[in-house]
């Protein structure tokens, strides 16, 4: 059963509340000032602290202070009045989980609370990835990582995965914003309802328009019967707009409408569609020098990122590779019935000390490679093929390739190729020394795919 600490001076409210959160069937504790409360705190350890802001002596925001250095992981809530605005919104920026206005109201406590324990649940199982034994981690979409950039994240989506409102996620390439999304999705409120991408770049303006609200029929050539558009498929799940600094100008002012209004209409048509979904904004650019150089507007960059996270690179937390490690050769080892378990202490120094321009996605495709290439169960040094620095060839490794036909090592290779460029086939052509053209006939010959 989940501990319900209440902190209050006022006694009849303290009583109110006690018999309140002990209907709702967790347990309540009391206290009748911010000491005893921290008194108690350490000894009933609870799961959530239902404070009152202004209090004599120790007032809420230092009591919230103290039960976060204690355990980051408690909730709390606190109960503010309406003339103490400037204090709630300090201590919502401490990490309040919310605040309940006076009088308070029964159902929104009730519903804050549940949320809040929800809340808390998820942040810990985050958490708990990371440290716990990898075995029970299987899951093939976990987020792992053990750095205190990692930890902020998780905090963060135990804190909104409550919520539906906009969040902008900014990262370099393959540093996991997409899968940040889906945990977001997947672990909150949104979780039975759809969740839709959409990639930014890859239409054109009227096709993104149209894929983004749907249309009628006859609203352009093509457009031969009435579409629904992704907003109107996400209903009250979630929209992904990845790649959002690729828009076009003109469809920054309509998506801005948009999330102003929370309708719009199908191209062409008349009648308004309410929107539900939850946006989640994704970038590789920095969004705000964008702005600052008028390349995409300021209004829409504050409305999408009414919360952002940014995901460091992984160069910067070198400290996860070695879990990052561990993960994917689970998941890895399993997606191809091998079992390469024995990472000698060098190929591990090695891993750690690499820059991986490309992230995450990088390691996880140097380590596929690694593991199609070994024999046995020990991830070998010679089959860790990486880039000296970016656009270069990989290193050589032929002399690991052995047994191997030529076109196998050639398809191997071109794979790893483009996958350490993010499939720019450009780029590809250029390092491998052939032409675009030849590119697509050997991708197209070898059926190769940009993994997801
Ligand atoms: N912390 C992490 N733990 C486990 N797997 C991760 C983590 N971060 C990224 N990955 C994995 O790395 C790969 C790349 O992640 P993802 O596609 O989310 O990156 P991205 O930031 O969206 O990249 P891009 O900007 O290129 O679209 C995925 O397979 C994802 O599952
Ligand atoms: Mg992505």
């Amino acid at each position: 059963m989940e501990t319900i600490l209440i902190i209050d001076d006022d006694e009849s409210i303290r009583d109110t509340l006690e018999i309140f959160i002990g209907e709702l069937g967790y347990k309540a504790h009391i206290a009748k000032n911010g000491r005893a409360g921290l008194e108690l705190l350490e000894k009933i350890h609870p799961d959530l602290v239902l404070t009152d802001l202004k209090m004599p002596e120790m007032d809420g925001l230092e009591v919230l202070k103290a039960v976060k250095e204690f355990d980051d992981h408690i909730q709390v809530i606190l109960i503010t009045a309406y003339e103490d605005i400037n204090s709630t919104i300090k201590a919502m920026q401490l990490g309040a989980y919310d605040y309940t206005e006076k009088p308070i109201e029964s159902d929104r406590l009730k519903l804050t609370i549940k949320r809040a324990l929800e809340s808390k649940k998820l942040s810990e199982r985050l958490s708990e990835t990371i440290s716990g034994d990898t075995q029970e981690y299987q899951m093939e979409n976990s987020l792992v990582g053990k750095t205190r950039e990692m930890k902020e994240i998780y905090k963060k989506i135990g804190m909104i995965s409550s919520s539906k409102i906009n969040i902008l996620i900014q990262g370099e390439s393959g540093t996991g914003k997409e899968l940040v999304t889906k945990i977001i999705h997947y672990s909150g409120i949104t979780k039975l309802h759809p969740f839709v991408p959409v990639n930014c770049t890859a239409l054109t303006e009227t096709l993104l328009e149209s894929e983004l609200f749907g249309h009628v029929k006859g609203a352009f050539t093509g457009a031969v019967r009435d579409k629904k558009g992704k907003f109107e498929l996400a209903g009250e799940g979630t929209i992904f707009l990845d790649e959002i600094s690729e828009i076009s100008p003109n469809l920054q002012v309509k998506l801005l409408r948009v999330i102003q209004e929370k309708e719009f209409e199908r191209v062409g048509g008349e009648a308004t569609v309410p929107l539900k979904a939850r946006i989640i904004a994704a970038t590789n650019r920095n969004l705000s020098e964008l702005v600052a150089e008028g390349k995409f507007r300021e209004d829409l960059f504050y409305r999408l990122s009414v919360f952002t996270i940014d995901i460091p690179p992984l160069r910067e937390r070198k400290e996860d590779i070695p879990v990052l490690v561990v993960h994917f050769l689970n998941k890895i080892d399993r997606l191809l019935h091998k079992r390469v378990r024995k990472i000698p202490y060098e190929v591990m120094e090695m891993l750690e000390n690499y820059e991986w321009v490309g992230n995450v996605r990088e390691l996880e495709n140097t380590l596929t490679q690694a593991v199609v290439l070994a024999k046995g169960d020990v991830l070998e040094k010679e089959n860790i093929l990486l880039r000296k620095s970016p656009g270069q060839p990989v290193q050589s490794g032929f002399a690991n390739f052995a047994g191997m036909s030529l076109s196998a090592v050639e398809k191997v290779h071109i794979q790893h190729v483009l996958d350490s460029l993010k499939w720019d086939k450009t780029k590809a052509a250029e390092v491998l020394g052939i032409s675009k053209p030849t590119l697509y006939n050997k991708i197209q010959l070898y059926s190769l795919t940009e993994s997801e």
